[in-house]
């Protein structure tokens, strides 16, 4: 049973006490709280098969969690690893669009939008481009330009930068950094790449099923760098 706990109107993530599993016996969230504040740029760290994955999908109500609370997120934006995965539309216009068929918009109102979230992204001139024609980091750009002209307040990332070169990698990151900066958007950013702690607020560190370090990200790249070097 979920119950909603009391929030502050400056957090934006909250998560409290969750529990989670998958199958019985296996336990993948056990007692996991976090808080992201409104308008920063938060990762979160965790060893393959420490649930952060799991945490993104009951964060975005595809999984119900046994017990704990979560902070509703009525304007939520999902960028996966792979865009090809969603992406679905046959161009980047298209495709922007394709996200705004529930409101209730004008088509006017709906090419401004798409305008504008294109323009965030530095994607407006391949506002006609097939979406087949597009590089890895580009589609990852129409993913997170979707977002924005849907007006999410917050997006969840889950290794977006996964199967991107090192350039493309901290062309998405900076990009982001600057997004939440210029627009006041809230991001939890899932990722194995430490390098991409520069770019962020905070961090957050998953193990055991809930979240042991948070804070400072050069400290919490220091600490992971130690446990690399050590183990
Ligand atoms: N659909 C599923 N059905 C059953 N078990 C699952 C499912 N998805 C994940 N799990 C299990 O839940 C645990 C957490 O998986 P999750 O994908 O959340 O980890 P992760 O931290 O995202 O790992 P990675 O860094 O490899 O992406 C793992 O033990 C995994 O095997
Ligand atoms: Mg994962």
């Amino acid at each position: 049973m979920t119950t909603i706990a009391p929030t502050s109107d400056a957090i934006a993530i909250q998560v409290q006490d969750l529990h989670f599993h998958w199958h019985k016996g296996s336990v993948v969230l056990d007692g996991c709280c976090l808080d992201v504040p409104k308008g920063e740029f938060w990762m979160l760290l965790g060893t393959n098969g420490s649930g952060k994955s799991t945490l993104l999908k009951l964060l975005a109500g595809l999984l119900q969690p046994e017990s704990g609370s979560i902070k509703p997120l009525p304007k939520l934006g999902f960028v996966f690893q792979n865009p090809d995965h969603q992406l679905v539309m046959p161009s980047v216009g298209a495709d922007v669009a394709f996200g705004l068929a529930a409101e209730q918009l004008t088509a006017i109102q709906v090419r401004q939008r798409v305008h504008d979230a294109l323009t965030a992204v530095n994607l407006q001139a391949l506002i006609q481009r097939p979406i087949y024609a597009l590089s890895g980091g580009q589609k990852q750009r129409v993913a997170i330009a979707g977002a924005i002209a849907r007006q999410c307040d917050v997006v969840l990332f889950d290794e977006p930068t996964a199967l991107l070169d090192l350039d493309s990698q901290r062309e998405l990151v900076a990009q982001v950094q600057r997004l939440v900066k210029e627009r006041g958007l809230t991001a939890l950013w899932v990722t194995h790449r430490l390098d991409e702690l520069d770019y962020c607020d905070g961090a957050f560190l998953l193990e055991g099923g809930k979240v042991i370090d948070q804070g400072n990200p050069q400290r919490l790249r220091d600490r992971m760098m130690n446990e690399k070097s050590e183990g």
